[in-house]
């Protein structure tokens, strides 16, 4: 017996399957990377974990105990049971011959722009994996997280899942094949997630930029070459350590974002905030037209003056470090 499941029997008394995925904020290429174009993502300090139990009978009991922004939870209930669904079939578990109880916790509040939706999904395939001793390797994990993230974005490019799963700073590029590359950087950076606490609908918020995509080619292929090439810039920037250059490129990524319309005025005054208080760079993160931010703060001390601000401001804020 591995010693998670070990812990979880002492702790409860009943054997259970436990997993975990990484909640994660995209630096650079969020939507862009949804039409192929690069983007780096990294995975945070905060993981959401699920535990899954077998018992006689049929179907599943959900038990979702992450704390959460309000009405997260309540708005994406119909996905996550699409979505759990999906988990189940991709990962060959039937509930028609067994009674799940699964249960979601862990640190990553579940909120819009964190990579909450994949971090379960990442979390209960591997907790299927352990509970009923199927050997997933971390690849069929990640493939079995993007047939759950269908639900939530539509057209996933897969860059949530795929930093849920492996961690780390990832450098990620959808195609045949699709390309994922890990980043290293000499030490990890200090940063600050600001939520608005608007819970969006990441779904509509690509198919609204497909929509428009269409309708104005011309214009949208340029901001995307753009976005495609700010992001090849990032990763040297990030290979060699120059943070602030980091920083300034994640502003010039927010204004293409706000460009093609995903960005929404919350959205924009954390970013205001978190720069007016020393950030090095912020940015939307996520589907956006609402939930996060993220802004570069190395060092702790900036990192605490840029995420009081913001709290003094009214809004949560995540203190965090990527590139571990
Ligand atoms: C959402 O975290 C990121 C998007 O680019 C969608 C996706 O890549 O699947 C908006």
């Amino acid at each position: 017996m591995n010693l998670r499941r070990f812990d979880a029997l002492l702790t409860t008394g009943v054997y259970m399957g436990t997993g975990h995925g990484f909640g994660k904020t995209i630096l650079f290429g969020e939507h862009f990377v949804v039409h192929g174009v690069p983007s780096i993502a990294a995975a945070i300090g905060k993981k959401t974990v699920a535990k899954v139990t077998k018992s006689p009978g049929t179907g599943y009991i959900l038990h979702d105990n992450r704390l959460a922004t309000p009405g997260y939870k309540k708005d994406k209930l119909d996905q996550q049971k699409d979505s759990i669904e999906r988990v189940l079939k991709a990962a060959g578990v039937e509930t028609s011959k067994t009674k799940l109880d699964i249960t979601f916790e862990g640190d990553l509040v579940a909120a819009s722009g964190v990579g909450a939706s994949a971090a379960s999904c990442v979390a209960l395939a591997r907790a299927l994996s352990d509970e009923f001793k199927l050997g997933f390797s971390d690849e069929k994990v990640n493939s079995i997280a993007y047939e759950g993230e269908k639900v939530y974005h539509g057209t996933p490019s897969g860059i949530d899942n795929t930093a849920s799963t492996y961690g780390g700073l990832i450098w990620f590029k959808k195609g045949t094949p699709t390309t994922m590359e890990k980043i290293k950087v000499k030490a990890p950076v200090e940063i600050v997630l600001g939520n608005t606490g608007l819970v969006t609908n990441t779904e509509k918020a690509v198919a609204g930029v497909a929509e428009r995509k269409a309708k104005q080619p011309e214009k949208y292929a340029q901001i995307f070459t753009e976005a495609g090439a700010l992001a090849l810039k990032a990763r040297k920037s990030l290979e060699v350590y120059d943070l602030k250059a980091v920083g300034k490129l994640m502003n010039e990524n927010h204004k293409l974002l706000q460009s093609i319309e995903v960005s929404c005025k919350e959205l924009d005054l954390l970013v205001d905030i978190s720069m007016k208080n020393g950030a090095f760079g912020a940015k939307m993160t996520g589907g956006g037209l609402g939930g996060n931010i993220v802004a570069l703060t190395p060092g702790k001390e900036l990192q605490n003056k840029v995420a009081n601000a913001l709290e003094s401001a009214g809004f949560e804020t995540v203190r965090t470090v990527i590139g571990v």
